[in-house]
């Protein structure tokens, strides 16, 4: 078994990417190749926040490749109600699974947590630092919708706490795609990310306060749900609640070839009118999730098989 940990899409070459995209499709195209490939191996999930999409979509993809999972269930029923450290946790129920996925409200809780286990480690997100299978599954959608050469995207919403935003941008800068970021002054990307960036010599990184001067010109507009859970101030949250909703109205001036993505859950960021249309993508994206994680599970478990470097970040 491999022993390579999956934290950050800073992790991701170009080659790592097309390797799990192609892997993802060939998957999607016969999941019964690969029924039997992990039979009697089980995946640790360990979900310190809230999840369906991500939770539900390892879930299955484990399931899919002949595995099973073992859950810690809510931190209401777990030891963590104790006081029990995320080190101990990891290396406890690393005895119990083959591989471990966690999503933790602190970012740096994953590098951290890797450096106490041998199995693989799955970051799932990190507070507002990275959620890198989100991130396979957004780039497999792209792909399948818009391309991933010559792209020009919009992505839009909470860019501050939007941890699948961080993590889009780092691997787009691979395909050298044209990157417009459009969120209030207050949501903007943190600064470290977009120094970043331009030290990757990404060739069109744009901020924009307002989505009308760019929306004619994307090929794929990515919104977000602004993070409520992560706000210090309720009023800071308040005062940006409700900005950038899509409706039938915005998308008068967009492309009719105009992709809309969304990592999903939303509240209010895209109106339901929206979902019968053939720009809406955001649930072929959720349910692209289980033959992308398919991919990545087996790479990952696999010896014959290897992406993300050292995977030691
Ligand atoms: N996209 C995503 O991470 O969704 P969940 O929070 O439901 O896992």
């Amino acid at each position: 078994m491999r022993h390579d940990h999956l934290i950050t899409s800073k992790q991701f070459s170009r080659a790592d990417i097309e390797t799990v995209l192609d892997y993802a499709a060939e998957i999607d195209a016969d999941p019964s190749a690969v029924a039997d490939r992990h039979a009697g191996t089980l995946l640790g999930l360990l979900f310190f926040e809230p999840s369906t999409r991500t939770k539900m979509s390892f879930e299955t993809a484990m399931k899919r490749l002949g595995g099973d999972v073992v859950d810690m269930g809510s931190i209401e029923s777990s030891s963590v109600k104790k006081g029990e450290t995320l080190a101990d946790t990891v290396r406890v129920i690393e005895g119990y699974a083959d591989a471990l996925v966690l999503r933790h409200p602190k970012e740096g809780a994953a590098t951290m947590a890797s450096e106490f286990v041998d199995v693989p480690l799955v970051n799932a997100g990190d507070g507002a630092g990275q959620h890198p299978t989100q991130t396979m599954l957004d780039l497999y959608t792209i792909r399948e919708n818009a391309g991933l050469d010559d792209l020009t995207i919009g992505i839009m919403g909470d860019l501050k706490y939007g941890r699948t935003v961080h993590s889009l941008a780092y691997a787009l800068t691979n395909f050298d795609a044209h990157q417009h970021f459009i969120s209030p002054e207050s949501l903007q990307l943190p600064r470290e990310v977009v120094y970043d960036l331009h030290q990757q010599d990404a060739p069109g990184i744009r901020e924009h306060d307002s989505l009308e001067e760019i929306l004619p010109s994307l090929d794929v507009l990515y919104v977000t749900r602004i993070q409520r859970e992560r706000f210090p101030d309720e009023n800071e949250y308040q005062k940006v609640a409700g900005e950038y909703q899509i409706d039938s109205d915005t998308l008068e001036a967009a492309s009719d070839d105009l992709t809309i993505m969304h990592p999903l859950p939303r509240v209010d960021e895209i109106a339901p009118e929206i979902d019968e249309t053939e720009h809406a993508a955001y649930f072929e994206q959720a349910h692209n999730g289980v033959p992308v994680r398919m991919a990545l599970l087996d790479l990952l478990l696999s010896d014959d098989k290897a992406i993300g470097g050292e995977g030691d970040e």
